[in-house]
């Protein structure tokens, strides 16, 4: 399927006036997604555990039918709360889905949305936010297209979800998502996430997640300008290729390697996206001196106590420990002890995949 797939074939027909709601969870990426090109198609093939606590939760309400003009009426609530600040971002989102949720310009509506996790946390709401967005304007379509297959509406949720922020079509349906054609995924498209279609051993299938939250200061650099500063960035050709082989691997070690190899492929992606921003013209560093100083302690951790865990980081400086259920005891015990401090406000959130 391609971007004229999902086209809206019947501009005239208009849900009705009601409350459309949905709610979708955070991910955290295994290979990294990091340079675009084009209308926010990725440079190079990501794959990503969708956590189960971490969610966005939204209501779309179709307050009145009007008469379609140049401008989308909306407004945005956080928590209750009117955030007009929210909503350049949603009407950028808006103007991009408009050839295939046509029918939005017709209506007064109102975004509701709160998340399960602390807004100003740093961890990316952006993913759950669109996610839960894109789910509840396909519940609209849905309601006025009974013929609507479950594959369309899957693939087109996440379509219009990358359309918000690239990393939110992994957060549409699936518990390992592959997003970006890669040669080796049978089915991958950079237009949609799919779900992971390859073997994976049951100890992948059980991980912990615990977000350790090290700053929840505002971003100094924001993803967009991020994903931008890779375009002539001297190292981005052999960075897509790193990612791209990462993905292959990874195919391997999940149908029959070991938790050593795949810490040292996770732990190497999550450095090498943050040795990409240090390497930008302009540079930055979203790390913080906590931030290393619990990577070094992790470290020291799983090879003095032999337990299986690793790390991997977003864009920011928030350190997500991975581990599978068998170390669970001593894991959360070792944070409780040893790591807790490096924390703002002593928060870690205890997030879980499951499939
Ligand atoms: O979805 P965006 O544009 O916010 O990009 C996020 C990219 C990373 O979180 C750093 C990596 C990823 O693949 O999720």
């Amino acid at each position: 399927m391609n971007q004229n797939d999902f086209i809206y074939k019947t501009p005239h027909v208009l849900p009705d006036l009601d409350t459309y709601a949905s709610e979708a969870p955070s991910n955290i990426a295994l290979v990294k997604y990091w340079g675009k090109y084009g209308e926010q198609l990725p440079k190079n093939t990501s794959i990503s555990y969708t956590l189960e606590k971490c969610k966005t939760q939204t209501e779309v309400i179709l307050k009145t039918k009007i008469e379609a003009d140049d401008h989308f009426h909306f407004e945005v609530f956080l928590d209750g709360e009117a955030k007009p600040s929210f909503k350049s971002k949603i009407n950028t989102f808006l103007k991009r889905i408009e050839v295939y949720i046509p029918f939005l310009k017709s209506f007064e509506f109102e975004i509701h949305t709160k998340n399960t996790f602390p807004h100003s946390s740093g961890i990316a709401s952006s993913a759950s936010g669109m996610a839960a967005l894109a789910k509840c304007f396909m519940a609209m379509e849905a309601s006025v297209t009974p013929e609507m297959t479950e594959d369309f509406r899957a693939h087109k949720t996440s379509f219009l979800a990358r359309l918000g922020s690239g990393s939110a079509c992994r957060s549409t349906g699936g518990k390992l998502v592959v997003w970006g054609k890669h040669e080796v995924i049978e089915g991958s498209s950079s237009f949609y996430g799919i779900d992971y279609p390859y073997e994976v051993q049951d100890k992948f299938r059980n991980f912990k997640d615990s977000i350790l939250l090290i700053d929840e200061g505002q971003k100094q650099v924001s993803s967009s300008v991020g994903h931008n500063l890779m375009h002539g960035h001297p190292f981005a050709e052999q960075r897509f290729l790193q990612a791209d082989e990462n993905i292959t691997k990874l195919k391997s070690i999940l149908a029959t390697g070991g938790f050593d190899e795949f810490f040292a492929l996770v732990e190497s992606e999550a450095l090498s996206l943050h040795a990409m921003m240090m390497s930008s013209s302009p540079y930055f560093i979203l790390m913080k001196p906590n931030t290393l100083e619990v990577i070094n302690r992790i470290w020291e951790f799983r090879q003095s106590q032999g337990v299986q865990v690793g790390f991997t980081l977003d864009a920011g400086a928030n350190v997500h420990m991975l581990y599978p259920e068998a170390s669970d005891e001593k894991v959360k015990a070792f944070i409780d002890e040893n790591l807790i401090q490096f924390c703002q406000g002593e928060q870690v959130i205890h997030d879980q995949i499951q499939f």
